[in-house]
């Protein structure tokens, strides 16, 4: 066994200007702001206007961002790890155009495909490569333009995304921070709440998929809801007794942003004190792979090396997880 740990050592974000209030939202479906603020937590979203524009140029954006932050030389970077359920393309991957939009020659990239729990699964499998001891400089970036697959007259679904990118540099160190354990699970059952049904090989697109609206989020709030408080309280509590953490012992809790009763639930169920909850749901809505690591980004000043954070997520598959790492480095 290798006695290397993947550490985070530094965060790089892209948030596009446009910010769709609730208010505006009421313009466009019968909804208001008490319902949404109330129900899901949220006041306002960012959108990429930009038609040429879309996940990857956010990704790459935040790379760009992160490469500046941190001093790394992008020759350096060995893999890029790309977590997205908006790509630009069916194929080639969104990670494989980041790295060439913000100029990483040397870097191979791929895709994971685990919806909201996108950044826990791509941050693990960061970690396994260089805990394997042969990539030195992984970035793990979720890339997402939510609003290409939102269906704006449905009201249901419509106020819950908003358009976000954001990284982290993942490297090695022989010091006991960085990626300490990980709860990683899925479960079929939840496709047929949530998923996007036209555009894949079970449903090219056509006319009639078009008609159907079948190019957009589909989503079963309430059984998500459901699933979602218990399975992401679960795995978050599963993880804080596998490794005789208390609360105590917990800095942050960083939740995937989904709503903001299901964040409750899971730090309810941890015992902790919602001052060590890092929420921005109200300002970016629910960002899919981007949420945690945004939150980390935003937190990054208050966070210091060695600090127990509990990363938690709960999305389409259904997919879930939780991740204890231990942060990197003082605020700078
Ligand atoms: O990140 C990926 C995983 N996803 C999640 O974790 C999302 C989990 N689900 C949820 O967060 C919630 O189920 C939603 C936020 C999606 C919906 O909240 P809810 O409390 O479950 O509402 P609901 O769907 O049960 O609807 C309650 C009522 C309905 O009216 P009636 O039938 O009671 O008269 C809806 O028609 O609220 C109505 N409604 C709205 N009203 C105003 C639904 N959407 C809206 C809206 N504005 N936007």
């Amino acid at each position: 066994m290798s006695n290397l740990n993947a550490v985070i050592t530094g965060v790089g974000i892209y948030l596009p200007d446009y910010r769709l209030t609730n208010d505006e939202l009421s313009t466009m479906v019968d909804t208001n702001d008490e319902w949404i603020t109330t129900r899901i937590g949220i006041k306002e979203r960012r959108i990429l206007k930009d038609k040429d524009k879309a996940s990857a140029f956010m990704g790459a954006e935040a790379v760009k961002q992160l490469l500046e932050k941190t001093g790394t030389n992008p020759d350096e970077v060995d893999m890029v790890i790309c977590a997205t359920v908006t790509p630009d393309y069916y194929f080639p991957a969104t990670g494989i155009i980041i790295a060439e939009m913000a100029g990483l020659k040397n870097a191979y990239a791929f895709d994971v495909h685990a919806a909201c729990s996108g950044f826990l699964y791509a941050l693990t499998t960061a970690a396994k490569f260089i805990q394997a001891g042969r990539e030195k400089k992984i970035i793990v970036v979720g890339a997402e333009k939510m609003s290409s697959i939102v269906d704006y007259t449905d009201r249901k679904t419509c106020p819950i995304f908003g358009d976000a990118a954001a990284a982290v540099m993942v490297e090695a160190t022989e010091e006991n921070l960085g990626v300490m354990d990980y709860i990683l699970r899925s479960d079929g059952e939840g496709v047929k709440y949530l998923h996007m049904k036209g555009g894949g090989s079970i449903c090219p697109a056509s006319e009639e998929s078009i008609k159907n609206k079948e190019h957009y989020i589909y989503q079963d709030g309430q059984p998500v809801f459901k699933f979602a408080v218990t399975r992401m309280a679960d795995v978050s509590a599963e993880i804080m007794e596998r490794n005789n953490l208390t609360a105590d012992d917990i800095a942050w809790l960083v939740p995937h942003q989904a709503n903001l009763r299901i964040i409750d639930a899971t730090a309810r169920r941890m015992e902790l004190d919602p001052s060590k909850v890092m929420i921005n749901i109200q300002r970016y809505g629910n960002t899919t792979s981007a949420t945690i690591p945004l939150c980390l980004y935003e937190w990054e000043n208050k966070l210091h090396k060695g600090d127990n954070l509990i990363l938690a997520a709960f999305g389409a598959g259904f997919t879930w997880g939780s991740v204890w790492l231990k942060w990197g480095y003082d605020p700078k």
